[in-house]
């Protein structure tokens, strides 16, 4: 329904213009100096709408009420929560991000915990709700989305302090997802604005953090969906940081490196594969051949598999092309 979408994101922006002006307040100190840590000043706080809740159970909900809005449009909207005596603020004594749609209404928010030792998680986001699907949210495409139709490029980072960094460092095609896996409805969205120019397809760059869990995500994105690997590269950072400490520790510059040293999937799936072996020995080089097979057996324009065979050929440093492509044919029939 239109007047409720309408009301909900007009109590949004109420929140959000709630939220920057406590950024000042005296209880907000640890906010800026988290921000100040992650190399952001406060112009930087203010191009991107940093706010903070503060840690009471109902300034906000008492806030927008005395605005007009009511407590099931702040409950329904997930600003609230129900409480025993009216709503309950959601987010309480966090840093808030506010998360906009693509057109710049706000449509939700990202807060995070200031004091590690707190409970409750690091991040909290806007339950699923009419204004936010958390499955198509991709954060900052409000202000990338002109960047990534005009450079035909968009890069998926991890986290909002990754979105800024990159902007300022001059990667302003930066979004990311909101605690989500990057899925089919994110495509769908980024396809819309790549496409949108000269005709072609464009790049998708996944610069997920350093660590494990970021590397894992890159080589999980995109897999089921051949059309799109072609358009598919990622750039991590080897030794576990992400965007943002990047730029505090060595600079814009090697923010902008990072996104440029940006390799194909493919090519990021099979040498990932071939650094967990030793390959100095038969042995070790044999079943790293094996592991690697299966990734350059299942891709399927045929010119494409040819050329990852010959990579591997040289990667592993067999010197024999025929071996390889051999092997992984017989990889891939007792696979069937
Ligand atoms: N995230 C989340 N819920 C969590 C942890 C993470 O929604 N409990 C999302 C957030 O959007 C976060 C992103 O995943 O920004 C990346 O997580 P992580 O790398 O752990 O956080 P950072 O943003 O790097 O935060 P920090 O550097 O402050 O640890
Ligand atoms: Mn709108
Ligand atoms: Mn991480
Ligand atoms: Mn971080
Ligand atoms: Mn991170």
């Amino acid at each position: 329904e239109q007047g409720e979408r309408s009301r909900l994101i007009e109590a949004h922006r109420a929140a959000a213009e709630f939220y920057a002006e406590r950024l000042s307040s005296p209880e907000a100190a640890a906010g800026r100096r988290f921000l100040s840590e992650r190399g952001f000043e406060r112009a930087d706080a203010e191009h991107f709408g940093v706010g903070y809740a503060p840690a009471e159970w109902e300034a906000l909900s008492r806030h927008l009420m005395a605005r007009g809005f009511t407590a099931a449009e702040l409950i329904k909207g997930g600003l609230a929560k129900e409480g025993r005596r009216g709503p309950m603020d959601r987010f309480r004594g966090r840093l808030v991000w506010p998360i906009r749609d693509i057109t710049g209404d706000v449509i939700g928010f990202g807060a995070r915990k200031l004091n590690d030792a707190e409970d409750g998680p690091k991040y909290l986001n806007t339950p699923e709700s009419p204004l936010y699907k958390k499955s198509e949210v991709l954060y900052g495409v409000d202000l990338a989305k002109r960047e990534i139709s005009k450079r035909s490029q968009a890069v998926i980072v991890e986290g909002y302090t990754d979105v800024m960094a990159c902007h300022l460092s001059g990667v302003p095609t930066a979004v990311a997802t909101c605690g989500t896996a990057f899925g089919q409805e994110h495509i769908k969205v980024l396809r819309r604005l790549l496409l949108d120019q000269s005709g072609s397809q464009g790049e998708v760059i996944f610069t997920f953090d350093g660590d494990a869990a970021g590397q894992k995500a890159a080589l999980r994105a995109f897999a089921d969906e051949q059309k799109f690997v072609t358009q598919t590269f990622v750039a991590v950072q080897g030794d576990g940081l992400d965007p943002c400490d990047l730029r505090v520790t060595r600079g814009e510059a090697a923010v902008r490196d990072l996104v440029a040293s940006r390799e194909p999937l493919f090519a990021f799936a099979i040498r990932s594969v071939i650094l967990r072996h030793d390959v100095s020995t038969n042995e070790g080089r044999l079943s790293a051949l094996d592991a690697a097979a299966p990734i350059v057996a299942g891709i399927k324009d045929r010119a494409l598999r040819q050329l990852y065979a010959v990579d591997l050929d040289r990667w592993l440093g067999f010197n024999n092309e025929q071996f390889v492509v051999d092997r992984i044919a017989e990889i891939s029939v007792a696979a069937q």
